[in-house]
C-alpha cells in the first residue's frame, strides 16, 4: 500500500496544500503518507536560477530545461523516492478508477509536474517511465493533475475515510455511477425521501440502490457499460 508520495514541482506550496486539507491532509497528518516536494529551481546552477528557456526551432512559450529537472529527480531517488517516474501530461494514460487502484497498491509514487508548454523531450526520454492524464483538456501545468491523482489514490487507502465501506461504495468501484443519497429532513422543498430508504428493509434498499446506479449509468454514461463488456459480446 502507498506510503510515500514525492512530487517534482516548481510550485511546492501548491502541492503542500494537500497537507492541510481534506483526506490527503488527514493521511499526511497521521503519518500514514509521507509527502515530499522537490523544486527544480533549487537544483539550478546559474545566477538566475533559470528552469526554462526558449524553444529550439522558435515558437511561443518556454520549455523546461532538462538539467534542473534531472537533478531534482536524482535527489528525490537518492532520498528513497520511487524509481518509477510518473509524468502528468495530457498525452498520458487516462486516470480511471482501475489505475487509481494500481497506484494505491504501490509503496511509493514519484510525480513529475511540468509547465504545459513543455519539458525538453530528452528529459522525458531519459527519466520518465509512465505518463498519466486526468482528462482530455489542457492544464497550464501538472500540479492540479497531481493533486487530483493524490486525492483519488489516498482516499482509497485503508483507514483514510471515516467509514471503511465508503471507498468501496463509490461511483466506479463496480464500474457504475453512484446511486442517489438522502439525509434529513424527510420532506424538503416539496420533495420526499424515497419510501424504501425509510423502510428498514436492507435487502430492498440494496436492491433499489443497485437499480438506481444502473439506471443512472444507462442514462448518463452508457459507455461505462459497454467498455466493461457487460452489454456487448
Ligand atoms: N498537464 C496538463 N494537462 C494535463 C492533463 N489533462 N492531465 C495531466 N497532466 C496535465
Amino acid at each position: 500500500m502507498l506510503k510515500r508520495v514525492d512530487v517534482v514541482t516548481l510550485f511546492p506550496d501548491w502541492i503542500l496544500s494537500a497537507e492541510e486539507l481534506g483526506v490527503t491532509g488527514k493521511a499526511i497528518g497521521s503519518g500514514q503518507i509521507t509527502l515530499r516536494v522537490w523544486n527544480p529551481r533549487e537544483f539550478t546552477s546559474d545566477v538566475h536560477r533559470s528552469v526554462d528557456d526558449r524553444p529550439y526551432g522558435g515558437g511561443p512559450g518556454m520549455v523546461m530545461r532538462p538539467e534542473p529537472l534531472a537533478r531534482a529527480i536524482e535527489a528525490a531517488k537518492a532520498d528513497g523516492a520511487s524509481d518509477v517516474v510518473s509524468y502528468l501530461s495530457p498525452q498520458g494514460r487516462r486516470l480511471e478508477q482501475s489505475g487509481v487502484g494500481e497506484l494505491a497498491h504501490r509503496e511509493s509514487i514519484l510525480l513529475l509536474c511540468g509547465r504545459y508548454e513543455g519539458i525538453d523531450e530528452r528529459l522525458i526520454a531519459r527519466y520518465v517511465d509512465e505518463e498519466w492524464s486526468i482528462g482530455d483538456y489542457v492544464l497550464s501545468g501538472g500540479e492540479p493533475a497531481a493533486l487530483v491523482l493524490m486525492d483519488a489514490v489516498i482516499r482509497q487507502l485503508p483507514g483514510v475515510l471515516g467509514h471503511p465501506e465508503s471507498a468501496v461504495q463509490d461511483s466506479f468501484s463496480e464500474g457504475l455511477l453512484d446511486h442517489p443519497h438522502y439525509t434529513r429532513p424527510e420532506h424538503w422543498a416539496g420533495l420526499d425521501v424515497p419510501a424504501v430508504l425509510l423502510s428498514g428493509d436492507h435487502a430492498a434498499i440494496a436492491q433499489w440502490r443497485s437499480e438506481q446506479a444502473r439506471a443512472r449509468t444507462v442514462a448518463r454514461r452508457p459507455d461505462l457499460l459497454t467498455s466493461q463488456g457487460s452489454e456487448e459480446e
